[in-house]
């Protein structure tokens, strides 16, 4: 019987670098090689949520994800349990609720399938809800950090940096926000889904092979805190032309280290590429970036765009990687927008061939806010402390 069961559930959101986050120095505490910074997507579209009880009567820890039960074997899970229980008996040694324990239920609402980035938002809401538990104050970013680097960024919502530290222990390796979501509402994300998702290497192993194998890295870290200023900057100055420059500059910078990687590795495909091609095209039409595109370590397309330009964007992109079924509304899931034909001028200055069924479909999305408590009737727990 569950019967001093305590439990906590909260959501955490997605996060997209815009300055990439790729190689670390320490495998284990997980400590980058350059420091990054990313924007917090909006948790309707895009978030985890995870439920964690405790209880005396509870003979191990588990935890089931998306349904499915997990080994707890993971060094990384271990690693962030380990974190928050060392927090609360730096508190108080003695503390009952130390020797419990735990069971973790987790689910996103986006499908894992669709190759976005889970682990972040998985990890970081893991630590959020763990320390809501364990009323654990402080910095709890390197805790996220350590169950995956990015995760650390998602602890907070708005535009976050990744500082990337120089202590042996990574007590410096924190996450901290730039600014929040409510610094420039106006901007937009639009999530291309791309069909084509084989399995490709993981960013963990990926990068690991680009700082053992990549002459061109050690080139890439020389010129990374300069643009992590010229990022701060143009966030701070809701600059979105040097914005976008900075974002595309360091895709694609990221994507020529992993081709430089020995075997090479390429997340990007065609689709990926033709995206890249069409955003070149509108931002030389419009003389100033409008558009930007950044992708992580998958072929995906995540373009930041303003409020504004949203309905011309979607209307090339509609024009040129349609959905096999013309089904719109399936297609744009999000935030609601109009879509109209494209005009004549961007179509003659764009020549592009059409590419029916590219995309699978695009999450359209703003800026988000931090990870949040939710009330004890959204619990993914039954009374027992099984899944419902
Ligand atoms: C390309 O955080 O998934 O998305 O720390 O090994 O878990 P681990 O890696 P992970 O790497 C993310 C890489 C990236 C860039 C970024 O998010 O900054």
């Amino acid at each position: 019987m569950a019967r001093n069961m305590k439990s906590s559930t909260c959501t955490a959101p997605v996060n997209i670098a815009v300055i990439k986050y790729w190689g670390k120095r320490d495998e284990e505490l997980i400590l980058p090689t350059n420091s990054s910074l990313s924007v917090t997507l909006g948790q309707d579209q895009l978030r985890a949520k995870t439920t964690v009880a405790i209880d005396p009567s509870f003979t191990e820890d588990r935890m089931w994800l998306n349904g499915k039960e997990q080994s707890m074997k993971s060094a990384r899970l271990r690693n962030v349990l380990r974190e928050i229980r060392n927090k609360v008996r730096k508190r108080k040694a003695d503390d009952e609720t130390l020797s419990w324990k735990v069971h973790i239920c987790s689910e996103n609402n986006f499908p894992t399938a669709a190759g976005l980035a889970s682990s972040a938002a998985g990890y970081a809401c893991l630590v959020f809800t763990l320390s809501k538990l364990f009323h654990v104050d402080g910095d709890i970013s390197s805790i996220a950090r350590q169950g995956s680097g990015s995760a650390c960024r998602s602890v907070y919502g708005g535009f976050v940096k990744w500082v990337m530290g120089t202590q042996k222990d990574g007590a410096d390796s924190i996450a901290v926000q730039v600014a929040p979501a409510s610094h420039w509402p106006e901007l937009r994300t639009l999530i291309l889904v791309v069909s084509d998702q084989k399995k490709h290497t993981s960013s963990t192993e990926g990068m690991q092979t680009t700082v053992n194998t990549s002459q061109l890295f050690p080139r890439r870290l020389l010129g990374m805190e300069e643009k992590m200023e010229q990022m701060e900057k143009s966030i701070n100055e809701k600059d979105f032309h040097s914005f976008a420059e900075l974002t595309m500059k360091d895709s694609n910078q990221l994507h020529s280290v992993c081709l430089d990687t020995y075997p090479p590795i390429s997340y990007m495909k065609d689709v990926s590429h033709q995206i890249v091609r069409m955003v070149h095209c509108l931002n030389s039409i419009c003389e100033r970036n409008i558009v930007a595109y950044t992708f992580d370590a998958g072929p995906n397309a995540c373009l930041y765009l303003l409020e504004k330009d949203v309905p011309r964007v979607l209307s090339l992109v509609t024009t040129f990687f349609p959905p096999k079924d013309n089904n719109m509304e399936k297609f744009i899931q999000g935030l609601p927008v109009d879509v109209l034909p494209p005009s004549q001028g961007d179509l003659a200055a764009i020549p592009m061939e059409k590419q029916t069924d590219a995309i699978r479909y695009i999450i359209h999305t703003q800026v988000g806010a931090d990870p949040q408590v939710l009330d004890n009737s959204e619990t993914l727990l039954d009374s027992q402390g099984m899944p419902k």
